[in-house]
């Protein structure tokens, strides 16, 4: 169907990118890319129209995102006509335009295109040699200013490589060493930086990649205080671990898992360094604060349960219960022996889902006057039932009264 509006406006139709290269390494993607020789918004009006789906346009750079029914999405692009003046008296020339828009891209295992208007239905149009590259594992630039042009390429190389278990090509490698020597990460924003940054620590296993970023000198660019000390490999290693653990344990409890591999990597910096990344990777208030503030809860909360240790119920809950999900499993990563980490997983496992079944009303009930008491006698009440002292509704009420 794609394809017949297409071919009626007289455009071209291509899904291209990402979904082409995953089709042919056999990975699931559900991220469509299309790119129309034509005009893209005046396809993806008609296409969405036809399909009863709504569409969002952005006029200025020609691309449209089609959004079904059912929430699937699809990006359309323009590919415009463009021509080259050539030299003297012979006429311009036309260039492929979806020819031109895959040569901007990063690497040539992402510039594979598949025809879908009808007459040259599936044809898989590979003008780079991303299929060879794509069977001798390679990743490779199309262009020497790459880089230059787009410094995040440089972390995308990092991200395929490990994710498809390829090899950053050799005139690649030199590249990225040139365009760390031109220092072109100066200028990039930081909040690109940290985008890319994330996307590495969101793969599977980020930390081949980490050790590259680090190999290739490439961590400064986040902060040189940022080092691979000697216990970094096994704290990321046992990182990998917990999540694993929370994975098969809390199926249901989302986490931003990113977040744990990166607060391992600043674990030995101080809030003045801290503060000076947040700075540099324009975090958002949220992570800002889980890295300036949130993390040295965290630390004092490891430091009192290295010594603490063994803990009452409610010692424990007081001290884990201000920390969020991915600062738990931060504290087990960085903790060294299975004390700390199995009193963490009970606390995750048992104490955090015990709540109080009564409340400031029946306080009230009980003839105690409203105040900021309330808080103190709720809060002394929780801490005996987490430590086996009250069995039941009577027992907490009997407890607040007395
Ligand atoms: N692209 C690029 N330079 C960038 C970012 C993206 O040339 N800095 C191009 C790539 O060719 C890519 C396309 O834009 O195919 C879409 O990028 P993205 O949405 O990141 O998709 P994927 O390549 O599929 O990456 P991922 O699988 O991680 O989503």
């Amino acid at each position: 169907q794609i394809g017949h509006v297409a071919r009626d406006m007289g455009f071209g139709v291509f899904v291209v990118g990402g979904f082409v290269r995953d089709l042919l390494l056999r990975r699931q993607n559900d991220d469509i890319d299309i790119v129309i020789e034509g005009d893209g918004i005046t396809f993806a009006k008609a296409f969405a129209e036809m399909m009863g789906a709504r569409i969002n346009t952005y006029t200025k750079f020609g691309t449209s995102v089609i959004i079904f029914p059912d929430g699937f999405k699809v990006d359309v692009a323009t590919a415009r006509m463009e021509y080259y003046p050539s030299p003297a008296a012979l006429p311009e020339v036309e260039t492929s335009s979806i020819k031109l828009d895959l040569y901007r891209r990063d690497f040539t295992i992402n510039t594979l295109a598949i025809r879908l208007d009808p007459d040259g239905f599936g044809t898989l149009t590979d003008f780079f040699n991303g299929q060879r590259d794509i069977k001798e594992k390679r990743i490779r630039i199309l262009h020497n200013l790459s880089f230059v042009e787009d410094p995040t390429r440089v972390f995308r190389a990092i991200k395929f490589e490990q994710r498809f278990g390829f090899t950053i090509g050799k005139v690649t490698r030199e590249m990225i060493k040139n365009a760390i020597h031109l220092d072109v990460f100066r200028e990039l924003g930081g909040l690109r930086v940290f985008n890319e940054f994330r996307q590495i620590l969101e793969e599977e296993n980020p930390i081949p990649s980490i050790l590259r970023i680090f190999d290739l000198g490439l961590m400064e660019i986040i902060h040189p205080g940022i080092t691979r000390h000697n216990e970094l490999i096994d704290q990321l290693d046992e990182a990998k671990k917990v999540l694993a653990w929370h994975d098969l344990m809390y199926t249901d409890e989302p986490i931003e898992r990113w977040i744990i591999y990166f607060l391992t990597l600043l674990a030995p910096c101080d809030r003045e360094v801290s503060e000076v990344v947040a700075r540099r990777l324009m975090l958002p208030p949220k992570y800002r604060k889980i890295l300036t503030e949130e993390r040295f809860h965290a630390r004092g909360a490891y430091t009192w349960l290295t010594h603490g240790l063994p803990a009452a119920n409610s010692d424990l809950h007081r001290q884990l219960s201000p920390l969020r999900t991915e600062l738990l499993l931060y504290v087990m990563a960085i903790s060294k022996g299975e004390a700390i980490k199995k009193s963490i997983s009970h606390y995750m496992s048992q104490l955090r889902h015990i709540t109080l079944s009564i409340r400031g009303r029946d306080l009230k009930t009980l003839g105690l006057k409203p105040g900021p008491r309330y808080g103190e006698i709720l809060a002394d009440t929780l801490a005996a039932k987490l430590d086996g002292q009250l069995k039941d509704r009577d027992d907490e009420l009997a407890f607040a009264a007395g």
